[in-house]
């Protein structure tokens, strides 16, 4: 019984002094896309406020592009369990899971579910060569010209991907555009601008400076109701308005570990996340980019992957119906 005791007593020590250790090097965000892009954004905003929740922390950014962010997940999943090295991802969690049949990881069972982030609501975007101003025009444009006309997006899975093929199969085009994958919608973006590929959704977060600089076209948000709140996007209708009924789309971010990482170190990184999740300064920069802070039961580990395991389910669906894998 003493034995056991003292069995208990050190495995406890140990488990104190390993989180009490922690960190004990840089800890690094995998961003499982380019840089410069709406996840990578949420990634480094996050750093900068976690870093102040986690005494002697210094929380680096690392991006790991391609395979619609499968790539990175794959990864992390593979990682040290030592909470180091953590993943910075978003609905690509759930949406790659219908579109890959041959993962490297299982989502439900690979990773450490530390708590979401933020939701982040999505804009349907042109390039300003496009001959549409409205919505309407928009639509009818791209019925008239699918075959002739490209759409940008960050890789098979990723989120404006997802976007793209719920809004062709929404509106149900004779022909679908051809689409072109990039690393991340950062590169997307800049080729928008360019006028070198038509159109693209993509998140707030990234679409909101470059409407407001007039750099592209807008037409929509994805979400159920028009974004009445932001000074910017309250101008444009959702995409229900526009008859697109249940439409509704807003991509969410988490934060991940690797299996098996030690619960001392998960509770200390669930902690700063929640701390983040309640700071002014965080939730200011978000909010201007149009994203929404988590503060219900999904910034809890447990909350957080129900709701992931929802959206697999859901997401399966929307794919099985597109008919379109990954592999
Ligand atoms: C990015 O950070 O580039 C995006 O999240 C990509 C995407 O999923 O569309």
């Amino acid at each position: 019984m003493k034995k056991l005791f003292t069995l208990a007593l050190t495995a406890a020590v140990s488990v104190g002094a390993f989180a009490q250790a922690y960190p004990t090097k840089p800890i690094t965000f995998v961003v499982p896309f380019a840089a410069g892009g709406p996840t990578d954004l949420v990634a480094r905003q996050l750093a900068e406020s976690m870093r102040k929740h986690i005494p002697n922390s210094n929380i680096v950014v690392e991006n790991a592009a391609g395979a619609g962010g499968t790539i990175g997940a794959t990864k992390v999943a593979r990682a040290a369990p030592d909470g180091h090295t953590l993943l910075v991802w978003h609905i690509g969690m759930a949406a790659t899971t219908g579109l890959y049949r041959k993962l490297q990881y299982k989502p439900l069972e690979d990773f450490e579910y530390l708590g979401m982030i933020n939701d982040v609501p999505m804009t349907l975007l042109g390039s300003t060569k496009l001959n549409a101003n409205t919505y309407r025009d928009f639509e009818n444009y791209i019925r008239a010209n699918a075959g002739k006309l490209n759409l940008a997006h960050a890789g098979l899975g990723s989120a404006s991907h997802l976007c793209g093929l719920m809004w062709q199969s929404a509106v149900k085009l004779d022909k679908s555009m051809t689409t072109i994958p990039f690393g991340g919608t950062a590169p997307a973006m800049n080729a928008l601008i360019g006028g070198q590929v038509d159109v693209m959704c993509d998140q707030t977060t990234n679409t909101t400076s470059q409407i407001e600089g007039g750099r592209v076209k807008a037409f929509a948000v994805t979400t159920a109701k028009p974004l009445s709140g932001h000074k910017l996007l309250k101008d444009y209708p959702s995409l229900q308005e526009m008859g697109l009924k249940g439409f509704n789309l807003t991509i969410w971010h988490g934060l991940y570990a690797p299996k098996g990482t030690p619960a001392a170190i998960n509770k200390t990184l669930n902690d700063a996340l929640q701390k983040a999740l309640k700071d002014p300064d965080f939730i200011k920069k978000q909010e201007a980019l149009g994203a929404i802070v988590v503060n219900d039961k999904r910034v809890t580990p447990q909350g957080h992957k129900d709701f992931v395991a929802a959206e697999i389910t859901k997401l399966k669906g929307v794919i099985e119906a597109a008919g379109q894998f990954a592999d």
